[in-house]
């Protein structure tokens, strides 16, 4: 049996609890991943608090990981056992159900697409904070179209997607001029992240900003109040659901090993960087309290969940015997770390 973060019913977070699980067992294209790390994003509270995707309880939160192969099925062809892997795993089945169990677990299977190889100068913790977020802020830039040397005005500079949104308009999508909004204390925070110029919403109204942008990313749905900066033919984006204002266009993600293989060489010449909220990594046991952080709204950055139970002790043992195994699902390795 392996431990696991899950709730039996929709609430708070005082509806997580600690349990116990059945190893699961890797089918033909997938890879079983001992979690090293995991992250939290707001949709594994969202999901928890109302029934926003179809789940079967008990429901294992979690999309981000970061962790080691420790088993695969017979038709994976990119991994093998002892690669260290990370992704969001947040993919779903014809019936629109999550394929498989979240994150916050010792151990998790998922498919070999969906996972990259985890750059070397990465922590396990740095490279769980990135998937979700990262292909969530990829994406608003491919749905806008931007293009090198437009200027970005980015609402939300010191969040999980904010913080990539502001590192990639620098050093992946070039652009010209990069202004971003954030509280008091994170002015300087944000800054360090490569805008040139951070708006202190607490001091600052949108309507006080004179120049208007060739592209408007909003990571917190004030489309509503924040479209007056775009130019009028501006590309705006909104990742939240709804958007706020008619002119905007939701963006959402893909869920793919490929993006996240893309951002390689901006992740090991260190231009791009994980950026872990400073009150974490949490422990997995005190995954209650890292939830009611995030749940405050005020991240800077990524709520990353470290510490996992499994990496004190090996886990071939324990898999083979408490795997049920079927012929067609036997994996071909399994291997202890
Ligand atoms: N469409 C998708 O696929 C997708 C993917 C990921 C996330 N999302 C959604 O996008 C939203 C952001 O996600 P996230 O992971 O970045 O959340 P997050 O990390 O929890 O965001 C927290 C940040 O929001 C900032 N913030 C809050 N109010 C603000 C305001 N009025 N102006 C500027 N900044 C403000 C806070 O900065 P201060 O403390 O300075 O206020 C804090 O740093 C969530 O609603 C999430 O569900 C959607």
């Amino acid at each position: 049996m392996q431990k696991a973060w899950c709730y039996e019913e929709y609430g708070s977070k005082e509806v997580l609890k600690l349990g116990e699980f059945p190893l699961p067992t890797p089918l033909q294209n997938q890879l079983l991943v001992q979690v090293r790390a995991a992250a939290l994003n707001p949709i594994d509270s969202k999901r928890r608090q109302r029934p926003i995707f179809p789940s079967d309880f008990p429901v294992v939160p979690g999309c981000d990981m970061a962790g080691v192969v420790v088993a695969k099925g017979s038709r994976v062809t990119k991994f093998n056992t002892g690669d260290e892997v990370y992704g969001n795993i947040q993919d779903f089945n014809a019936e629109g159900k999550l394929k498989q169990l979240g994150t916050l677990a010792e151990f998790i299977v998922v498919e070999e697409s969906v996972v990259a190889e985890k750059p070397k100068n990465l922590s396990f913790e740095e490279a769980a904070s990135l998937p979700l977020a990262v292909q969530t802020a990829i994406e608003g830039f491919e749905t806008a179209k931007f293009k090198e040397g437009q200027t970005i005005f980015i609402v939300g500079g010191a969040g999980g997607v904010g913080t990539l949104v502001v590192q990639l308009a620098k050093h992946l999508y070039g652009a010209s001029y990069i202004v971003a909004t954030t509280s008091t204390p994170k002015v300087e925070y944000v800054k360090n992240l490569g805008a040139d110029t951070v708006i202190d919403y607490k001091k600052t109204s949108y309507e006080e900003i004179e120049e208007k942008f060739d592209f408007l990313y909003d990571t917190i749905g004030d489309c509503k109040s924040s479209f007056v900066v775009a130019k009028d033919d501006a590309p705006i984006i909104d990742i939240t659901w709804p958007p706020s204002h008619p002119r905007a266009v939701y963006s959402s993600l893909t869920v793919s090993g490929e993006n996240l293989e893309k951002l390689r060489p901006c992740l090991e010449n260190g231009k791009l960087k994980a950026e872990i909220d400073p009150t974490g990594p949490y422990k997995f046991e005190d995954v209650v309290e890292a939830f009611r952080y995030l749940e405050t709204g005020r991240a800077r950055g990524k709520v990353v969940i470290s510490a996992f139970p499994s990496q004190h002790f090996p886990s071939l043992v324990s898999c083979e015997s408490q795997h049920n195994l079927t012929p067609e699902m036997v994996p071909l390795e399994m291997s202890v770390y």
